[in-house]
């Protein structure tokens, strides 16, 4: 095949796969098997690999492609991104539909209910139908630039589904953490010693705030659009045109709304809309009422912060009092004891709550929890049923202080408090409790993804002896599964197929489904970044981990006493002899990290001149460019950088500072000792 073909060729594939991925993650519909996709996926980056040249921004392949940053730089919305008036009360939707009524002197309008998403609202710019820019709203006028985080956000669009893009269509939404995915993080999280995430907007504003785009690939958020902000060629008549818009071309919009003729109307969808608050999968607080006809929205106008043109209604928090019973101590995958606390039944918000986590004896001592208290809970948004306080004029002096048990309550075996950890843990690695949550760690999405394999199936696979360690999975036939409760022939084939297909995920998915503490999806990365395969980090001493960037005295410790005991040599060797994957994958070449990355110097650079820092960015596969176009993909700015600076940040265009690059490269080279014979200015420039 000629160049030009090849080019064509790479088009037309990414083009395929945007609109497979599409189907599959925003539609779930798939209409080809995921192997025709992984191999529509493979010839691209085959290509890619050969011709670098051909890789561009918006290619699939590129979705988590870009470097750990230390500060975000920030970009001016073009139109500000503005906030809504809200109301928690009926009557004054009324009022709102008055004042609208007033402004427009007709009542030839209509309206549009939707559901309010508690996430966080960022812009999206499309230029020619490619994703161009990603930015949070900050002040409404400057937000952060988080286009490669955004990027790994599979609903989001690389490229517009259409033949006719607009040359500029800005889009906006909410981007959101799945109530399910919120909660498998948090139960990680947890696991692993570390602060669980309030809620699902915080967890969601955490991931959005990563400054490396590959940890927050391994976040679980979604995006649902709802508006545009500057566009050029294109009219959307009305709201539910640009709904049905947005969904055409791509996007995730609302799963549910309404269009209603007259606010009345819209009061009573109001309740229909909150009776089915919880069948979302997403958090949402309330209901967002727009009009319809946007024509009328530049004649209704906006306040200094938000338009008058829509109002929020949101529903109160959801409380209730009730009573402590007792409190229980849970056991998790790494001997973790959190505190339940068991609650007399009460409905909150639709469903019946009788417990509340209350994370650690820290938290029980700041709330002065005790067995016997009356207190006031929340369902902290959607998810987890929080006690907020004690009603303390109600005790009657009867409440018991709780203290954490001094031996497991599964086991009996030793629990122990580490230095600078609140956690207390049991010491037994074979607790039985233990083993079920190691087992589901390893099966969980973000490490070995084994789907089908949930807390019931692993309380069974361990309870009939079927199996003690995550290698045991591997041993599992389809009649043995088809002999378990609520388990059908079917299911059992699918699980078995499940297990078999995560023998091949990535080696870093491997490290981090180990389950060894506090060694989460960002650190097995980094550890696959820096030893090729299982044997290489088992022999790998505590200096070399400890300079491992991220990778502190705590967690060297973590990593070296847990790879050097007998079990879990025994372990890994029947993972090895399952054929499970334990080496990284060496189809990507390091030299070609950077490729299709365009590099824009400026500035005075402090550690090196602009020409060793352009061989490097050579070396490693990248390009660079004098001047700054809408091709660039990052402007490294040194000190007094001037108007490429401006131009760059006019654009859009990402802009990083000495320090990232030279982290960037740095990390790279590393690496690249063993694999690049010749090592041109390393020495010299560090
Ligand atoms: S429309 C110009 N629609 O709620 C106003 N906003 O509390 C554009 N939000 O700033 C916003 N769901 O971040 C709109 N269906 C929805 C929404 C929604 C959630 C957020 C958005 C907004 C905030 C106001």
């Amino acid at each position: 095949m000629n160049t030009k073909d090849l080019k064509a060729k790479v088009e037309k594939l990414k083009k395929e796969i945007e609109h497979h991925n599409t189907l599959y993650y925003v539609n779930a519909q798939p209409v080809i098997t995921d192997k025709q996709y992984d191999d529509l996926y493979r010839e691209l980056t085959d290509i890619e690999a050969t011709y670098p040249e051909f890789v561009t921004p918006d290619s699939p392949t590129q979705r988590v492609g870009g470097i750990a940053i230390s500060q975000f730089s920030t970009i001016q919305h073009r139109q500000p991104m503005m906030s809504l008036a809200n109301t928690y009360n009926k009557n004054e939707l009324a009022e709102f539909d008055q004042r609208v009524q007033k402004l427009l002197s007709t009542k030839d309008y209509t309206y549009v209910l939707e559901p309010k998403i508690d996430g966080l609202a960022v812009s999206l710019r499309y230029e020619n139908g490619i994703l161009i820019s990603a930015a949070t709203r900050g002040d409404g006028k400057t937000g952060d630039d988080i286009t490669a985080n955004i990027k790994t956000i599979h609903t989001i669009p690389l490229r517009l589904n259409t033949d006719t893009p607009p040359p500029i269509f800005e889009v906006r939404g909410e981007v959101y953490m799945p109530i399910k995915g919120f909660l498998e993080i948090n139960k990680n999280r947890e696991e692993s010693g570390q602060e669980p995430f309030a809620n699902p907007r915080n967890a969601a504003a955490g991931s959005l705030k990563l400054l490396d785009p590959r940890q927050v690939a391994t976040r679980p958020l979604d995006a649902i659009l709802y508006a545009v902000g500057e566009t050029t060629d294109i009219t959307i008549l009305t709201h539910v045109d640009l709904i049905n818009t947005l969904k055409k071309i791509g996007f995730r919009t609302a799963p549910l709304y309404w269009h209603c003729t007259s606010i009345n109307e819209i009061i009573k969808r109001i309740d229909e809309l909150e009776k089915n608050r919880h069948k979302f999968p997403f958090e949402m607080d309330g209901g967002v009422i727009k009009i319809n006809e946007r024509n009328l929205y530049d004649i209704i106008g906006a306040t200094a912060k938000a338009p008058r043109w829509a109002i929020a209604y949101k529903y109160e928090p959801e409380q209730a009092e009730t009573t402590v019973n007792q409190i229980t101590v849970q056991v998790g995958r790494t001997g973790v004891l959190t505190p339940v606390a068991e609650l007399e039944p009460v409905t909150v918000a639709g469903s019946t709550i009788s417990r509340a986590t209350l994370h650690n004896i820290e938290e029980i001592r700041r709330k002065d929890i005790r067995i016997g208290d009356h207190v006031l809970i929340e369902k902290a948004g959607e998810v987890i049923p929080a006690i907020v306080k004690v009603i303390t004029k109600e005790r009657t002096g009867k409440e018991i202080k709780f203290s954490m048990p001094s031996t497991c309550p599964v086991c009996g075996g030793d629990i122990t408090q580490r230095e600078n950890e609140v956690a207390s843990r049991c010491e037994n690695l074979q607790c039985p409790a233990q083993i079920k949550r190691w087992i589901q760690h390893f099966a969980s999405r973000g490490a070995m993804n084994i789907d089908g394999l949930g807390s019931a199936l692993v309380e069974q696979l361990v309870e009939t002896k079927l199996i003690s360690t995550p290698a045991d999975l591997y041993d599992l036939t389809i009649s043995q599964l088809s002999h378990l409760e609520r388990m059908a022939e079917k299911s059992a084939k699918n699980l078995c197929t499940a297990i078999t297909t995560s023998k091949k995920r990535d080696f870093w998915r491997v490290i981090f489904a180990l389950g060894i503490r506090q060694v989460g999806a960002r650190s097995a990365q980094l550890l696959e970044e820096h030893y090729e395969d299982i044997y290489a980090l088992k022999n790998a001493t505590s200096e070399e981990l400890e300079q491992i960037p991220d990778i502190g005295p705590i967690v060297t410790k973590n990593i070296i006493d847990f790879l050097h005991t007998d079990r879990t040599i025994n372990f890994l060797n029947k993972l090895q002899t399952a054929g499970v994957n334990l080496k990284r994958n060496t189809t990507t070449n390091v030299s070609e990290r950077l490729a299709g990355q365009t590099f824009v110097l400026t500035g005075t650079l402090s550690s090196m001149t602009r020409e060793q820092a352009a061989e490097q960015i050579r070396i490693l596969g990248g390009k660079t460019s004098s001047s700054v176009s809408k091709n660039t993909t990052f402007l490294v700015a040194g000190e007094n950088a001037g108007s490429k600076r401006t131009k760059a940040e006019n654009l859009g265009i990402r802009i990083i500072t000495e320090e990232d690059f030279i982290k960037q490269i740095l990390n790279v080279n590393q690496q690249q000792q063993t694999k690049l014979p010749q090592k041109p200015i390393q020495g010299e420039l560090f």
